[in-house]
């Protein structure tokens, strides 16, 4: 980590101020009830460690994907009570993001007290990366904290312009973690290296794909993007979700990759998702014309949990199948039994975020992996090898 953390902090630089903290409370709601609040609590640790030291922490977030303008169902209010119960304290609330009211919010706080503001992206100026925004959201606190790894892909005012205003500007103990690991992956794994890829649609995963091949010592596919391999193959795929523009280039990656890269040996089909009773498993060649495959089949759960079991390390992206539909979750749950039990025998496993990470979860699997990561989009193009600009604005560690 080559970025300053809260850990490099003195404590003269914490005691009695305010903590401008961006942290990723971009939970799941279902109206106004939080679906999982993996997020928040994730964030406690940092937030704790700051309060601890006597910070004024100022909470900043962004919820959904409000057009730069205030839509009430992306207000982060439901959240209070429960950031309250995962930080074990009263979390205050200002309703406002930037101006006079949430200023005086700010100086009004005691020592280790907590306060939360509203959506950052309710602001014109966010997603833009505004200066006149970044100035604002500057006046809310005394130094930076970036905690959101979820978000650090973005170049957003709350997560990067407002860094260039407030020193020390640091990264959070979640962030460190999250870029620990994940830097290990791909600086200096345990061998062997395999990595899991999953999920609907290759164009999502092409750049990690081929920032991977080269690192990894085996590239497992699964998902309805095994499809679009398949019909590269010359293989029938019936009523799969294929994307047919990419099949040349799923070609393409079949011939480069030789050994490394693994497809599904089998699948399980049906005539539709809702039709599960007729389920059943058929090679990859043999899937039916009036059918389509919605999860690997019971050959691949069995291969691909032998080559996890005998890797050192293991990341994993995007599930199998259609894991909310059993009996359709049983690739998804396969793959994350293994990787559990890898981690039980030494290895390291990671778990990027998103689907893969909400499939762990529901699983009761999530404790027994050595990483989940809190990000989707941001652990996948951190993979893919880019810059976070959420990170790149952080003090480098020996400076200020
Ligand atoms: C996420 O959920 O991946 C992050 O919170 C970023 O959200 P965004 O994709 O709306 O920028």
């Amino acid at each position: 980590m080559q970025r300053k953390t809260v850990r490099d902090l003195t404590a003269a630089e914490i005691r009695g101020r305010r903590a401008l903290v961006r942290v990723d409370f971009n939970v799941p709601l279902d109206g106004v009830a939080i679906t999982d609040d993996r997020r928040i609590r994730a964030a406690a640790p940092t937030i704790a460690y700051l309060r601890d030291r006597g910070a004024r922490v100022v909470l900043l977030s962004h919820l959904g994907r409000p057009k730069a303008k205030v839509e009430p169902k992306y207000s982060l209010h439901p959240l209070v009570a429960a950031a309250s119960a995962a930080l074990g304290t009263t979390v205050q609330w200002c309703g406002e993001t930037v101006g006079s009211a949430a200023v005086a919010a700010t100086r009004a706080l005691g020592d280790g007290e907590v306060l939360l503001l509203e959506n950052t992206r309710f602001l014109a100026g966010e997603e833009t990366n505004a200066a006149a925004l970044s100035q604002a959201l500057g006046d809310l606190g005394d130094f930076y904290v970036n905690d959101a790894f979820g978000t650090a892909h973005r170049a957003h005012a709350s997560t990067s312009g407002v860094a260039s205003l407030l020193r020390p500007a640091v990264a959070g103990l979640l962030m460190e973690r999250e870029l620990e690991y994940l830097g290990r992956v791909l600086e200096k794994p345990a061998r062997p290296f395999i990595a899991i890829l999953g999920g609907s649609k290759i164009s999502g995963k092409i750049d990690v794909i081929e920032a991977l091949l080269p690192k990894v010592d085996g590239l497992l596919i699964g998902g309805a993007m095994a499809c679009t391999f398949y019909k590269a193959m010359g293989f029938e795929t019936g009523g799969s979700l294929i994307e047919p523009d990419r099949v040349e280039l799923a070609a393409e990656l079949i011939a480069r990759a030789g050994f490394r890269l693994t497809l599904p040996h089998d699948a399980m089909v049906s005539r539709a998702i809702e039709a599960a009773k007729s389920a059943h498993a058929v090679k990859r060649d043999a899937i039916p014309p009036t059918e389509a495959m919605y999860d690997i089949g019971p050959d691949s759960c069995a291969s691909y949990t032998r080559a996890i079991g005998t890797a050192k390390t293991i990341v994993w992206n995007g599930p199998m199948g259609v894991f909310e539909k059993p009996p359709f979750n049983a690739g998804t749950l396969a793959v994350a039994r293994a990787m559990a039990d890898a981690t039980a025998a030494g290895a390291t496993t990671i778990v990027g975020g998103g689907d893969s990470a909400a499939a762990v979860e529901q699983a009761g699997l999530a404790s027994s992996m050595s990483h989940v990561s809190t990000g989707g989009g941001a652990s996948l193009e951190f993979l893919e090898g880019k810059a976070l600009p959420g990170v790149e604005c952080l003090d480098l560690k020996g400076t200020h």
